[in-house]
C-alpha cells in the first residue's frame, strides 16, 4: 500500500525530482502543493503544468499571499529584520509555507510531509522546525537523504522525463518580498553576477533618469499608503517593488553565514523591501527616543538572526514581537522619500507622535533661557575631565 504525503513543490528542477524518487523510492502517492507567497503568476501556472506532466496524484494551490503580507512581512518591517543586509525573504516564507501543507496535510489524512531541500541550506530547518513543533508528520527529504548532487537531479530528471525550466541556470526562490538568486557562476564569489541574473531591478545604467518623490504612510509601524494610495499591504509592496526597482534599488551581493556555517555567496533583489525598511526607520527616528532607537538595534539584529535561523516560534522571537508592537504604536505618520539613480533619501518626516519639538529646537526660541544650560554642562563629562587631569599629574 502506497502512502499519501504532501510534497511542498514549486516545479523546479529539486521539488520535481522529488515526485518520481517519492513514488519510485518510498512507495507515496504525492499530492504537490504550492504555496502562492506573491511569486509570479507564471511560476504558480508552471508548478500547476509540472504536476500535471509529472501526473502526481493531486495537485494544490494554496493563496496566502495576504497571510504573508499582514502577520509575516509586517513583523519583519516593524523589527527592521535584516540578517547580513539580507531583508529575510526566504526565511520570513517559510514558516507560512510549512504551515499551510501541514493544514494540508491534515485535510488530505496523509502520513507524511515532503521537502526537496538539500543538506546544505537553510531551509530545511525552517520547515523541519514549524513540522516538528506543530505536528507529528514524519518528514521526508528526498535529495538530502539520498544525498544528490544538482548534476545527479539533472541527471535524474533527463532519465525519467522529469521537465526542468529552460529559463535560468541559477537557483531561484522568489515572493512578494524578495527574489534570491543562487549557484552556478555566482558559487565563487569572485565572480561578477551577469545582468541576466537579475529581474527586478534596473542596473544603474539603465535605471530612470528622473529622481522621484514618493511618500509613504505608516501606521503601528505598517505602511498603509504610497503617494496618499491607501492598499492593503501586499499591494504597496507590489508598488514599492516597481517603483524601487526602476530605480536601480535593492540589489545586494554578499556573503552570507548559513546555519550549518558555511559561507555562501548570495545575490537578491529587493527593492520594495529597501525602500519600505528605509521609510520606516526614517520614520521611527522621529517618534522614537535616543534609548529606543539604541536598544532596538539591539533588537533587531537579534530578531533577524531568529528568523533567518528557524527560530520562528522561540519564545524570545514572541517576547520581542511583544516589546517591538508596544514601540510601534507610536510609529504612525508620513515619510517623503527620494529615490535615483540606486540611492534613496529620507527627505521629510511627520507624526502625530514626533518627539521633535519644533519650538525648541529653534534658534528664535526665547522659551527656554540658554543661561539654564550652563549648570549642566559643568557637570558634564565631569568623570572625562578629572580622569585627564590625573592622567596629566
Ligand atoms: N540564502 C537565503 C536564505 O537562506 C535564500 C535561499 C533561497 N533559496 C534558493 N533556492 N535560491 O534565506
Amino acid at each position: 500500500m502506497s502512502e499519501k504525503v504532501v510534497l511542498a513543490f514549486s516545479g523546479g528542477l529539486d521539488t520535481s525530482v522529488c515526485v518520481k524518487l517519492l513514488e519510485e523510492n518510498y512507495n507515496s502517492e504525492v499530492i504537490t502543493a504550492c504555496v502562492d507567497v506573491g511569486q509570479p503568476i507564471e511560476d504558480i501556472k508552471r508548478a500547476e503544468e509540472v504536476a500535471n506532466i509529472l501526473d502526481v496524484y493531486k495537485h494544490v494551490t494554496i493563496d496566502a499571499k495576504d497571510e504573508f503580507a499582514n502577520d509575516f512581512i509586517s513583523k519583519g518591517i516593524k523589527a527592521n529584520a535584516s540578517y547580513e543586509g539580507y531583508p529575510l525573504s526566504t526565511a520570513l516564507a517559510r514558516p507560512l509555507i510549512a504551515m499551510k501543507i501541514i493544514e494540508l496535510a491534515k485535510k488530505e489524512n496523509a502520513v507524511a510531509i515532503a521537502h526537496g531541500c538539500t543538506g546544505k541550506g537553510n531551509d530545511q530547518f525552517r520547515f523541519e522546525s514549524i513540522i516538528k513543533s506543530m505536528s507529528d508528520f514524519k518528514i521526508i527529504a528526498p535529495v538530502r537523504e539520498m544525498n544528490l548532487t544538482r548534476t545527479e537531479e539533472q541527471l535524474y530528471a533527463e532519465e525519467r522525463g522529469i521537465p526542468i525550466s529552460p529559463d535560468s541556470i541559477f537557483s531561484i526562490d522568489e515572493n512578494i518580498w524578495g527574489r534570491s538568486i543562487e549557484g552556478d557562476l555566482l558559487e565563487d564569489p569572485i565572480n561578477i553576477p551577469p545582468e541576466e541574473a537579475y529581474d527586478w531591478t534596473s542596473s544603474i545604467a539603465n535605471a530612470k533618469d528622473d529622481e522621484e518623490i514618493i511618500t509613504i504612510e505608516f501606521e503601528n509601524g505598517i505602511p498603509i499608503a504610497i503617494n496618499d494610495d491607501k492598499k492593503p499591504l501586499i499591494d504597496l509592496i507590489k508598488i514599492a517593488n516597481e517603483i524601487a526597482g526602476s530605480h536601480g534599488i535593492g540589489r545586494i551581493d554578499i556573503i552570507e553565514d548559513r546555519i550549518i556555517g558555511l559561507k555562501s555567496r548570495e545575490v537578491y533583489e529587493v527593492p520594495g523591501a529597501t525602500l519600505l525598511l528605509e521609510a520606516h526607520k526614517g520614520l521611527e527616528q522621529l517618534v522614537l527616543s535616543k534609548s529606543e532607537l539604541s536598544f532596538l538595534e539591539g533588537v533587531s539584529t537579534i530578531y533577524a538572526d531568529l528568523v533567518y535561523s528557524a527560530l520562528w516560534q522561540e519564545p524570545l522571537k514572541e517576547d520581542l514581537d511583544a516589546l517591538i508592537d508596544s514601540m510601534q504604536k507610536r510609529v504612525t505618520g508620513k515619510v517623503i522619500l527620494k529615490v535615483f539613480k540606486g540611492r534613496i533619501a529620507v527627505v521629510g518626516r511627520e507624526s502625530p507622535f514626533s518627539l521633535h519639538d519644533i519650538d525648541q529646537i529653534s534658534f528664535e526660541d526665547k522659551t527656554n533661557d540658554q543661561r539654564e544650560i550652563e549648570g549642566m554642562i559643568k557637570h558634564h563629562g565631569l568623570q572625562a575631565a578629572i580622569y585627564q587631569k590625573l592622567m596629566k599629574k
